[in-house]
């Protein structure tokens, strides 16, 4: 490619994420609109009598959260779209994951599944923005709990483990799920890629995004019918990396994951 057809597409993709922010602005709006307007609707048919009445407050209820659901996508696409302004701050990954847990758990107790941590004391800071790798953790979380659904209750595990690498630290995510059979292994973090019934297929898209935005990288590791471990690298800040690193010789050269 040239510098002059470089520039072109490099416009173009300017031109066409300013318009994709455009149209998820003007999407919103009426979004919310409908969605007080079905809240306030909903509290009139509040206390159904009749069959008709009853049937009236489902359907508002389907509305309702398909409009939600339509909510979430247009926010990740602008997410997308905008791309993310990230503020990262030196962070212990640890704390984050234990806050993270003590939302989530309440969730793995309804699912019936079996969350449990398993932390690296002695892990060095890393630049990270509180908000959004929560957000990638959860949509991976997320997707652990869905994948062990169909399982027997007692087998629903999903470990989540930190390490030190040489050069940052480790986040791995595992489940005791179906796993996800090599062809599909890409397909999963396309945008819109979903095999469930209610699935956006927006999960693993922005979770890739939220790491590499931490020059970061997401990998997976997954055996049919064992289950899948999604492992996310965080690299150490440039500029405090002498303060971090190890000597030379306790480096053992631990390959990092590549997405
Ligand atoms: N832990 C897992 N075990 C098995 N399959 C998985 C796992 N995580 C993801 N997948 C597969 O990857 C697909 C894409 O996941 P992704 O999170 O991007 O979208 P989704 O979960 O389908 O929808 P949503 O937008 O609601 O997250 C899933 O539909 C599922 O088929
Ligand atoms: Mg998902």
């Amino acid at each position: 490619m040239t510098g002059r057809e470089r520039r072109k597409k490099v416009d173009r993709l300017t031109f066409l994420s300013a318009m994709a922010g455009g149209l998820v602005h003007e999407v919103k709006t009426p979004l919310s609109t409908m969605s007080v307007n079905l809240q306030l609707l909903k509290e009139e048919w509040e206390n159904p009598e009749t069959q008709k009445e009853m049937r009236t407050l489902k359907r508002v209820e389907i509305l309702m959260r398909e409009i939600q659901r339509l909510e979430d996508v247009v926010n990740d696409f602008l997410h997308f779209a905008r791309g993310f302004s990230l503020e990262p701050v030196p962070s212990n990954i640890n704390r984050l994951i234990q806050e993270l847990v003590e939302f989530m758990n309440p969730e793995a107790l309804r699912q019936k599944v079996r969350l449990s941590v398993f932390l690296d004391p002695g892990l060095p800071e890393v630049p990270l923005d509180w908000k959004y790798v929560q957000k990638a953790l959860m949509n991976i979380i997320h997707n652990a709990f869905q994948a062990l659904q169909d399982l027997d209750e007692r087998a629903r595990e999903v470990l989540i483990r930190t390490a030190r690498r040489p050069d940052g630290i480790e986040v791995a995510i595992t489940d005791t799920g179906p796993g996800i059979d090599p062809e599909r292994r890409e397909k999963i973090f396309q945008v819109f890629y979903t095999t469930k019934k209610d699935g956006t297929g927006m999960g693993l898209p922005v979770v890739r995004r939220i790491v590499e935005e931490h020059y970061g990288t997401v990998s997976l590791h997954s055996e049919v019918g064992k289950g899948t471990s999604f492992v996310l690298f965080f690299p150490f800040d440039e500029a405090e990396e002498g303060e971090n690193r190890e000597s030379p010789d306790n480096d053992r050269g631990v390959k990092k994951g590549t997405g």
